[in-house]
């Protein structure tokens, strides 16, 4: 069995690394063959993209848009080639913190156009597309709060959080996120995650069961009955 990717997108502070975790833990309780990986960063030399891309530099010096946008292509590439293509070869269900639609989202609202977008994807997704996104979505006041100045050398953190440009600029990413969501109805599933964890959690999971259901996995609870009877 070819295995299915699941990617999850949202600004930041929108819950995707607590929500891949809680995801995590059902499957396993499930017994549900699976990784867990993000970008940047889901492999050992782009763990070292990510250190550039992430952390503002001594110098003060900032990435071009396109030396940005071409470092988030390079890790996407090692990523696919050394973990999410082998894992789904494998069979395994892949939770990707972060995928190709947060370029569209961040580096689209830095003003890279559409098409050198398109062209990447092209050259290094080639024909693979997530079988599922889970989009989460939240209004940046909220997610910039509780982030907090994570991620400090990117756009809109060059200033102060609360700094009217970090939110516009983070208004412009929600809304290319909730656009990609509007043109892929059937790809992308919108969960509110303003909500308690928890209750973002069983949204999550009523995205992702029935995709997960029908490619073959078991994913139904095991019954404390069964679990117990001799
Ligand atoms: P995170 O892993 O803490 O969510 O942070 C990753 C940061 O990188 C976040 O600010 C979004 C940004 N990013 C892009 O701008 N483009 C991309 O393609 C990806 C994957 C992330």
């Amino acid at each position: 069995m070819r295995g299915v990717l699941v990617t999850f997108e949202g600004i930041e502070g929108s819950g995707k690394s607590t929500q891949l975790l809680r995801l995590s833990e059902r499957l396993r309780r499930r017994g549900v063959d699976h990784l867990v990986t993000k970008e940047p960063g889901g492999t050992a030399l782009g763990a070292e993209i990510r250190r550039l891309l992430l952390t503002r530099h001594a110098s003060g010096e900032i990435w071009a848009p396109e030396a940005e946008l071409l470092l988030f292509y390079a890790d996407r590439a090692q990523h696919l080639k050394a973990v999410i293509r082998p894992a789904l070869d494998a069979g395994q269900v892949v939770l990707v913190d972060r995928f190709e639609d947060s370029t569209r989202a961040y580096q689209g609202a830095s003003g890279i156009p559409e098409d050198a977008l398109n062209h990447l994807r092209d050259l290094v997704l080639q024909r693979l597309r997530p079988h599922l996104t889970v989009l989460l979505d939240l209004e940046p006041e909220q997610g910039l709060t509780r982030a907090g100045t994570r991620n400090e050398a990117l756009p809109g953190f060059q200033e102060t959080r609360f700094d009217e440009a970090a939110v516009d600029f983070h208004r412009r990413v929600r809304q290319r996120f909730l656009q990609i969501a509007k043109d892929e109805p059937q790809r992308v599933s919108i969960v509110p995650a303003k909500e308690d964890p928890a209750v973002v959690e069983a949204g999550v999971w009523r995205a992702v069961s029935p995709l997960l259901r029908s490619s073959g996995f078991e994913v139904e609870k095991k019954s404390r009955a069964s679990k117990t009877s001799l």
